[in-house]
C-alpha cells in the first residue's frame, strides 16, 4: 500500500475514487463544496431524496458524477460537526477503508483529512489514517490456501500548502509505524508449531540483515545455566522446544558512543498451556499470543531501525514454552533466580514472572537508562481494564507520565496501577524468599509487585497487555498493540 499527499481539490487529477465528507443536515466540506459544485448541484439534488443525510458513519458510493472526472465518489457522512472528535474520526476512516475494500478502486484521493477534528492537527489525522487503513487491509493468511486480494494500492491525502512538511512526517512515521505493528501481528499469529524460542531468534536474525547499527544475541540454555538464571530454565523445562533469550541491539551512529541505552523486555512465552497448573481447554489456543510482549519488542525494533531514530535500543525477546510433561517444574519447587533471591512455585502457570525476573536481572549488565517489560501476564489485568487499556505500573514517576503521555498521543491506551508497598505481603512465602502467585486479589498488581522486586537497579515500567494484545472471538487476531504507544515514547525521546 502506497500512501502519499497532495495539496488541495483538483477537478484535473484524476483517481478511481474520490472520498468527501458531509455532514449532518448537509453541511459540505470545502472539497465536497467544490464537487458539489462541478457537478452542477448533483450532491445537494441528491441529498434532497433523502437517500444520504450525512449521519455519521452512512457511506453512499456514486458512479460517474456528472462532470467529475474520477470515476467514483464515495460520500462519507460525517455526523454533526462540532461533535467530529477523534472517535469518530477514526470511525470514518474505518467506514471509509471497509467501503473502498468492496470495490474495484485501485487509487484513492482521501478528503477526509481536511475535516476539522477536536484537538487534532494534520500530523495526527493522517497518521491515525495510515493506521487504521492498514489494520483494515491486514490479514493473516499465510497458512490458507487461497489468499485474500486487496486492489485498493494507493491513497492520496489531501491537505493545505502549509501542511505539507508535518504532513509528509505523518507520512513516513505512519508507514514505519505500521510496517513495525504488521511485523507484530505476524509474529504473534504465527501458530506455536511453528512460533517457538528458536523461531523468535531467526526472525531477529533476519531483522538485523534489514538494517544498519543493529546487532542480535543470544542466551541458550547453556549459558543460562551458567549464569544462574533458574527461573527462566524452570519454565522453559518442560518443552521439547529449548528456551532461548534473543538481544536486538540498535544504536544509531548519530548519537555519543556513552548513551545510556533503552531497554526493552518482552515476554516470549510461545506458548502457555498453564503446566502442570494446566489451563482449562477452552481458548487455549489463544495461549500462542503469549509471546506478545516479545511481539511487540520485535515490531518497535523494525520502527526504530527503519526511522533510523537517534536512539540507542536494545530489544530483549525472552522466548521459552510452558508444557507439562515429566521434565516439567512443578507446584512447590523452589526456584533460585538470577538475582539469588529464591521463589516458591506455587502455580506453574505463573509462569511469565519467573521467565521475566530472571531476564530483567540480566539486562542489568546493559547499564539501562530505563527498561520496559511487556508482557501478557494476567487474566486479572483483563478482569481490571478489559480490552481497552493495558495496565501500566512502574518504580518511577516521571516515566509512568511519559508513557502515559505516549499513551494519548498514540490512542493506545494504557492506565496506571499502583504497586504500594501493602500488596508485596501478598506474596509471602514460609519457604522462600517469595511465592509465585499472591492469591486471588490484585492479580495483575501482585505480578506487577513480584517483577518490582528484580528492578531496584534501574527505572522501570512494566505493561501488563494480556488484555489488548489480541481480539478473541470472531475477529481473532494480534492486535499489534503496544507497538504504537512505545513507538510514540521513543519517538518523543528521540526528539529530545
Ligand atoms: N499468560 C497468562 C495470562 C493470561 C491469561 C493472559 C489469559 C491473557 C489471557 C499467564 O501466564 C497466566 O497464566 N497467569 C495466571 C496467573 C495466576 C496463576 C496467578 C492467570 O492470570 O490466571
Ligand atoms: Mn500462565
Ligand atoms: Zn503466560
Amino acid at each position: 500500500m502506497e500512501f502519499k499527499v497532495n495539496i488541495e481539490y483538483s477537478e484535473k487529477k484524476t483517481s478511481d475514487c474520490i472520498v468527501i465528507g458531509v455532514f449532518e443536515s448537509l453541511g459540505f466540506s470545502p472539497s465536497t463544496e467544490k464537487v458539489n459544485t462541478i457537478s452542477r448541484g448533483y450532491l445537494k439534488d441528491l441529498s434532497q431524496n433523502a437517500d444520504f443525510q450525512g449521519k455519521a458513519e452512512q457511506a453512499l458510493l456514486l458512479h460517474h458524477v456528472p462532470h467529475v472526472a474520477s470515476e467514483r465518489v464515495l460520500l462519507i457522512g460525517c455526523g454533526k460537526k462540532e461533535e467530529l472528535d477523534e472517535h469518530r474520526y477514526k470511525k470514518l476512516i474505518k467506514k471509509m477503508v471497509n467501503t473502498l475494500k468492496e470495490t474495484g478502486a485501485k487509487n484513492v484521493f482521501c478528503y477526509l483529512t481536511e475535516l476539522k477534528v477536536k484537538k487534532k492537527d494534520i500530523d495526527w489525522k493522517i497518521r491515525s489514517a495510515i493506521e487504521i487503513i492498514q489494520d483494515a487491509l491486514y490479514c493473516f493468511d499465510h497458512y490458507k490456501s487461497t489468499k485474500t486480494l486487496h486492489v485498493l494500492n494507493q491513497i492520496t491525502f489531501i491537505i493545505t500548502p502549509t501542511q505539507t512538511k508535518a504532513a509528509q512526517t505523518a507520512i513516513q512515521e505512519g508507514i514505519a509505524l505500521t510496517v513495525g505493528i504488521n511485523e507484530a501481528k505476524n509474529l504473534a499469529n504465527t501458530p506455536p508449531n511453528i512460533c517457538n524460542p528458536t523461531y523468535l531468534n531467526v526472525s531477529a536474525r533476519k531483522w538485523a540483515k534489514k538494517f544498519k547499527n543493529v546487532r542480535v544475541s543470544m542466551v541458550n540454555e547453556d549459558e543460562m545455566k551458567n549464569l544462574g538464571m533458574n527461573a527462566y530454565l524452570a519454565v522453559g523445562q518442560g518443552s521439547k522446544n529449548d528456551s532461548l533469550m534473543s538481544i536486538m541491539e540498535y544504536k544509531s551512529d548519530k548519537i555519543p558512543a556513552s548513551t545510556k541505552p533503552i531497554v526493552l523486555v518482552g515476554k516470549g512465552m510461545t506458548f502457555d498451556s498453564g503446566g502442570i497448573s494446566i489451563k482449562p481447554s477452552q481458548n487455549m489456543d489463544e495461549m500462542k499470543y503469549d509471546m506478545c510482549g516479545a511481539a511487540t519488542v520485535f515490531g518497535v525494533m523494525n520502527v526504530v531501525a527503519e526511522l533510523n531514530l537517534p536512539l540507542y535500543v536494545i530489544g530483549v525477546l525472552a522466548g521459552a514454552e510452558n508444557m507439562p510433561g515429566r521434565n516439567a517444574y512443578r507446584p512447590g519447587d523452589i526456584l533460585t533466580t538470577l538475582s539469588g533471591q529464591t521463589v516458591e512455585v506455587l502455580n506453574t502457570d505463573a509462569e511469565g514472572r519467573l521467565v521475566l525476573c530472571d531476564a530483567l536481572t540480566y539486562v542489568e549488565r546493559f547499564d539501562p537508562e530505563l527498561v520496559i517489560d511487556i508482557a501478557t501476564l494476567t487474566g486479572a489485568c483483563v478482569v481490571a481494564l478489559g480490552h481497552h487499556m493495558s495496565g501500566l505500573m512502574s518504580n518511577h514517576a516521571p516515566l509512568a507520565e511519559d508513557l502515559l503521555h505516549a499513551s494519548e498521543q498514540s490512542g493506545d491506551l494504557v492506565w496506571r496501577l499502583p504497586l504500594d508497598e501493602e500488596y508485596q505481603e501478598q506474596l509471602d512465602s514460609n519457604f522462600a524468599d517469595m511465592a509465585n502467585i499472591g492469591g486471588r486479589t490484585a492479580g495483575a498488581i501482585t505480578a506487577g509487585c513480584f517483577l518490582s522486586r528484580f528492578t531496584h537497579q534501574y527505572h522501570w515500567a512494566h505493561l501488563d497487555i494480556a488484555g489488548t494484545a489480541w481480539r478473541t472471538g470472531k475477529e481473532k487476531g494480534a492486535t499489534g498493540r503496544p507497538v504504537a504507544l512505545l513507538s510514540h515514547f521513543l519517538l518523543k525521546k528521540a526528539l529530545a
